[in-house]
């Protein structure tokens, strides 16, 4: 074994541990720094480990030099730009786009792995048939990550409508397709003709975008944020075949590692918003939790406060939470939030974030915001951490939230949010909830009766206004 490969080996051993600690790092809010930062060197030595040894093999230097680094500089140099350039509430799209890349790298894998079969007759089927069967699935799971992952970016940007495309019969179209990619697949395992497998390879392409197209233009643009992380998953195992086909060791870990932690992320997604896991991966995933509107009901009338009022309960409260929202992050209320935490903890009170595993719009959302404007992580607690401890609590902000602590999940069987798990904000002595107005609703587009409690005050406005203006009047 020459010098390059054994230190390719070793790097990718080590690349994979490094990726594996960074998944680990990135599970908790604390560890979640580190873990980038390992995941980066992994993913810097994994390059380093792949340009050398691919030097080693390279017949003309200069020509290998000039693209390594001409790729190099145009990889980093998009990155870094759309990594500036992006607006927090636009990153369920960016990462849409990025795995659309994944999705068409493994088909390129694919592809040119075929290509590269000497023409003419195939060797024999035996010998042939794992690497031609890798070859198929490749393709098939790269062509579908593609486009499904560009529907979705589509549908998150706003530039096609979020409606549900439904074909009738669609899940029959669906079955059928992937039952002719997996025929095609077969045939392409038989073939001793190089041309028939181009043919066979060219009908699994054309199949499967088609494929991944039908199947996330089907889903509701609402839903989108679990289809991005199915998509994920799908993206990770497209990977771990081109992993396969090119045989690359660190390419099949790291394929199944982000299409089981992806596979995983869609799983506590759907359960944090009370779907079914198995709709969901099969793509048949209704119309969309908007459309499910329930009965309207009388909850009565609402109670409005101000900031100074909010100031001078917060004043004489001890132990105050704070329930974000999809609300504070369009509004870009976390820096006043943070600031308004801050004063209250410096005056003695107790002050904690509850966070619901899906507020905002995509995993870690408000934890992500949260960490922007600096608040302390320990100040930031799950649900389940704080969920039973309402009933102590004197006063509840609850800012920009909406289904997240909408009782009608625990009271209201019918309700299309019915079993989903809540923060019980409402247990607490006081609640105070920032919003914009009475008329709308949250994402699952259901009226939320807790505005109409008795210990609940609304404080009607843009929420970063309105809790700069209760910093003021502190
Ligand atoms: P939502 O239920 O979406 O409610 C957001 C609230 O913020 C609304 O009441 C809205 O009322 C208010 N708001 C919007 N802009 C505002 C502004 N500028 N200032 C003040 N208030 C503003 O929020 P949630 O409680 O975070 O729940 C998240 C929902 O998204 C759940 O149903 C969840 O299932 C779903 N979801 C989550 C994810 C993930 S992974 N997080 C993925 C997909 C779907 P106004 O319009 O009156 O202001």
């Amino acid at each position: 074994m020459g010098f390059f490969a054994s230190f390719q080996n070793l790097a990718y051993i080590a690349a994979a541990l490094l990726f594996i600690l960074a998944l680990a790092g990135l599970a908790k809010q604390k560890t979640a720094l580190r873990g980038n930062v390992l995941g980066a060197c992994g993913m810097g030595l994994a390059l380093a480990a792949t340009i050398a040894s691919a030097a080693e093999g390279s017949a003309n230097m200069v020509v290998f030099a000039a693209m390594v680094v001409l790729t190099l500089v145009l990889g980093a140099a998009a990155g870094i730009w759309r990594a500036r350039s992006v607006a927090m509430t636009q990153m369920p799209e960016l990462v849409a786009m990025l795995h659309s890349f994944v999705g068409a790298a493994a088909v390129l894998v694919g592809w040119n792995s075929y290509l590269l079969q000497p023409g003419g007759a195939l060797p024999d089927v035996a010998e042939n048939a794992f690497h031609l069967g890798e070859v198929g699935l490749a393709v098939l799971i790269g062509a579908v990550t593609l486009t499904g992952s560009v529907v979705a970016f589509l549908k998150l940007s706003g530039k096609i409508s979020g409606k549900p495309l439904t074909l009738p019969g669609r899940n029959w179209i669906n079955l059928a397709a992937i039952g002719a990619c997996v025929v095609l697949i077969a045939l392409l395992i038989r073939t001793q003709s190089f041309v028939e497998g181009v043919l066979l390879l060219l009908a699994i392409t054309v199949i499967s975008l088609a494929l991944g197209f039908h199947l996330v233009a089907a889903i509701g643009g609402g839903d989108m944020p679990v289809v991005v992380s199915m998509l994920n998953s799908y993206s990770g195992w497209a990977a771990a075949m081109a992993g396969f086909t090119l045989g690359n060791d660190l390419l099949i870990i790291t394929g199944a590692l982000v299409g089981s932690s992806g596979a995983y992320l869609s799983y506590i997604m759907c359960q944090g918003m009370n779907r079914s896991f198995a709709s969901v991966i099969l793509g048949g995933f209704g119309d969309g939790a908007a459309a499910q509107v329930g009965e309207a009901r009388d909850y009565g009338t609402h109670t409005e406060t101000s900031a100074t009022e909010v100031a001078e309960l917060l004043r004489g409260s001890q132990r105050v939470v704070i329930a974000p929202g999809y609300g504070m992050a369009t509004a870009q209320a976390q820096f006043p939030v943070a600031d308004l935490a801050r004063k209250l903890a410096e005056g003695g009170v107790d002050v904690k974030f509850a966070i619901h595993p899906v507020a905002g719009r995509m995993p870690g959302h408000m934890n992500v915001l949260l960490a922007e404007a600096k608040v302390p992580y320990r100040m930031v607690f799950e649900m389940d951490e704080v969920n039973d401890d309402f009933s102590d609590i004197d006063t509840v902000l609850v800012i920009g939230a909406n289904d997240t602590v909408n009782p009608a999940a625990e009271t209201e069987p019918d309700s299309p949010i019915a079993g989903m798990p809540v923060l019980r904000v409402w247990e607490a002595g006081q609640v105070v909830v920032f919003k914009r107005s009475m008329g709308s609703t949250g994402y699952a587009g259901v009226d939320n009766p807790l505005f109409y409690h008795d210990n609940t005050k609304m404080l009607l406005g843009d929420a970063k206004e309105s809790v700069e203006a209760v910093l003021a009047a502190l």
